[in-house]
């Protein structure tokens, strides 16, 4: 599947615009860990893409969310091994995460949340002037975009990574994608 066919199954099952938004940024995130760690840029940036393809399908229930998503996946004839990942970000099922990609697909979706925040507490609400520092503050300001599970970010470190290391790059890579986030 390319690219341009993934955006147009999400066009077809995604009406909300901002969960649009977060999975491209999941899906530049994912790619910068892919070159970080010498992985598949476009198979990792794939299952960032496509992870969250079922949520407005279920209707955020959690029981429902990440199962459908990866049927649907493994129907378009995607790799298993992204279809486990996207099984396995939604930690209500109890799927482990086992390969790389799983525990970087898992870490990577709560930091979108935090670093999209982050832009938008600021007067011009964009990325650019954001600060890889200023994440590392609000990380640790809990109520500051609490739906963004600290542990779950923090989990970065199954894949050898520091947490700041994890904020310049997972910035980095959603600056790169500004205009894509609106942000
Ligand atoms: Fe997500």
């Amino acid at each position: 599947m390319t690219r341009e066919e993934a955006l147009r199954a999400i066009d077809a099952n995604v009406k909300n615009q901002n969960l649009i938004k977060h999975m491209l940024a999941t899906e530049a995130i994912m790619r910068a860990l892919a070159l970080k760690l010498n992985e598949d840029e476009s198979v990792w940036g794939m299952a960032g893409l496509l992870h969250d393809i079922d949520v407005d399908i279920c209707h955020d229930d959690m029981s429902c969310h990440s199962k459908i998503g990866a049927d649907m996946v493994a129907k378009m004839g995607l790799s298993p091994e992204i279809v486990h990942a996207i099984l396995a970000h939604n930690g209500a099922h109890g799927v482990p995460l086992e390969s790389s990609l799983d525990k970087a697909l898992y870490c990577a979706d709560p930091l979108t949340g935090l670093i999209t925040a982050g832009a938008l507490v600021r007067p011009d609400k964009k990325l650019a002037g954001v600060e890889a520092n200023s994440i590392r503050k609000r990380f640790k300001e809990k109520s500051f975009a609490a739906g963004a599970n600290r542990e779950q970010i923090a989990s970065c470190s199954s894949l050898g990574l520091e947490l700041e290391e994890f904020f310049a790059l997972g910035l980095a890579a959603m600056q790169s994608v500004s205009r894509d986030l609106g942000l």
